[in-house]
């Protein structure tokens, strides 16, 4: 294999391009893969180097890349209308989408706006619980809760809901005081409870807030099940139903951010229909064009779209747009991915992927360094701890080491932390499954035993 860190071709990246949360001494001490091509599980790189996308282009790839259907979607609609805008326009592939995304998620959810990425699908969702808290009369309802651990993107309104300190530290004094909670902790139970038989103990401290401070709490986020960029931490579905039940007696949005976890990752469709859970918006987007295009949506209900009825002078409606609302091209590509995901066997043969990737991760819960593993659908993580069970220190870089080591054997992760993790395409075959723990062992041995 040749070397992959040292290619000619990268100079002008060096020179002109400023890469996303990477650390600026990283890509000048390891130049990042110059990727040409992709297809189904594998990215090559320039020199022909396979790597199997282990967490699917940053949670985006479902049905592998250069997919035939996916493809043919595209261009088919390439050829008919790249874009056009989205006010007092419409076509089609959004309309058809919208259908489908109100036919398959809560029967609450009744309205769709579009927007194109993760982060403005939780601004609107923001911006609208305002609005509506102020047209309905209850003008005070003015801030959010959020867990400790929780992301929801990386603009500055999504940054004011976020419980991770790395992404909020530099930002911390312009963003607005909304409420953070202490969110579950099923690795370090505090009730030292178990995840698979507790009833949410831990709700205690949300309850709290949201009867302390409820004249004004706007609404509540929470990323349902698995809190992806905390470090796939996972907790029971008997948190949201708590959830769902307090702030529906208090009167207070519940707002399901399924952007990662949307769109299959768990063994269904959403975290909220599967569930039987009705929030008050659904924010979505990563999985839903398959990980061909930027596109997100806000979900939400009638009751919430009919308070935007009032005057035009008082700007009762809602006054917010992007020029990509409802790009043409994605929602084409989305539709077919809501297409594949009706093909009348997709769920059993991806449950039968789930369960193998819990045989296959058998061997990384006998490791020494394995503090948890722990699975929802097909997202698995390990989380490393030293030999002694003490944690490793964020500036120890571990995870990095292991991404290092990963890549010198052909897979693509990026753990987070001391968190490895998978969550490959949906289409990932069960010998690929294989293939990627066997590596992810190896590569983190070897870092462990240096
Ligand atoms: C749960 C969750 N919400 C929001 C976002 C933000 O999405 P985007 O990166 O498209 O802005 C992410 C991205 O990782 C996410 O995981």
């Amino acid at each position: 294999m040749t070397d992959i860190f040292l290619n000619p071709d990268l100079s002008a990246d060096s020179r002109y391009v400023w890469h996303p949360c990477t650390p600026l001494t990283d890509i000048e001490s390891v130049a990042p893969l110059l990727i040409e091509r992709a297809s189904g599980v594998y990215l090559y790189d320039a020199e022909g180097n396979s790597y199997l996308d282990a967490i699917s282009s940053w949670w985006v790839n479902l049905f592998g890349h250069n997919n035939p259907r996916l493809n043919a979607a595209l261009k088919n609609q390439l050829e008919k209308m790249a874009h056009v805008m989205f006010a007092g326009v419409t076509h089609r592939p959004a309309i058809e989408l919208a259908k489908k995304l109100i036919e398959r998620t809560p029967e609450n959810l009744q309205r769709v706006f579009f927007s194109d990425n993760g982060s403005t699908s939780i601004e609107v969702a923001l911006k609208m619980s305002l609005q509506f808290w102020k047209q309905t009369g209850k003008e005070k309802k003015n801030r959010f809760v959020y867990l400790k651990g929780g992301y929801h993107g990386e603009t500055l309104g999504a940054l004011s809901v976020c419980g991770i300190d790395l992404f909020r530290k530099k930002f911390e004094d312009v963003l607005a005081g909304n409420i953070e909670v202490e969110g579950p902790d099923c690795f370090h139970c505090p009730f030292s409870l178990n995840r698979e038989s507790c009833h949410a103990e831990c709700f205690e401290s949300m309850e709290k807030v949201l009867t302390d401070q409820n004249s004004a709490i706007a609404g509540v986020l929470v990323e349902p099940l698995v809190q992806g960029a905390a470090g796939m931490k996972m907790y029971p579905p008997i948190y949201l139903k708590k959830l769902e039940d307090a702030c529906r007696s208090m009167d207070v949005h519940t707002i399901f951010d399924e952007i990662a976890v949307g769109f299959g990752r768990t063994g269904s469709l959403f975290v909220c229909e599967s569930h039987g859970l009705q929030p008050d918006f659904l924010c979505l987007s990563k999985g839903i064009t398959s990980g061909y295009l930027p596109l997100s949506v806000t979900l939400t209900s009638e009751k919430i779209y009919s308070a935007f009825y009032g005057t035009f002078e008082n700007l009762d409606w809602f006054v917010h747009s992007h020029s990509y609302t409802a790009n043409p091209l994605a929602c084409a590509v989305a539709n077919e991915t809501m297409n594949i995901f009706a093909e009348p066997n997709f769920f059993n043969e991806l449950n039968e992927k789930i369960t193998a990737l819990n045989v296959s991760c058998a061997v990384l819960k006998k490791m020494e360094y394995c503090g948890e593993y722990r699975q929802t659908g097909l997202i698995g993580a390990v989380e490393l701890q030293k030999k002694d069970g003490s944690a490793f220190a964020f500036e120890e870089r571990v995870g990095y080491q292991i991404y290092l080591e990963g890549l010198k054997r052909g897979v693509f992760m990026r753990p987070l932390g001391s968190v490895i993790y998978f969550m490959p395409p949906l289409s990932i075959s069960t010998a690929e499954i294989d293939f990627l723990v066997e590596v992810a062992h190896k590569s983190i041995l070897t870092v462990m035993e240096k």
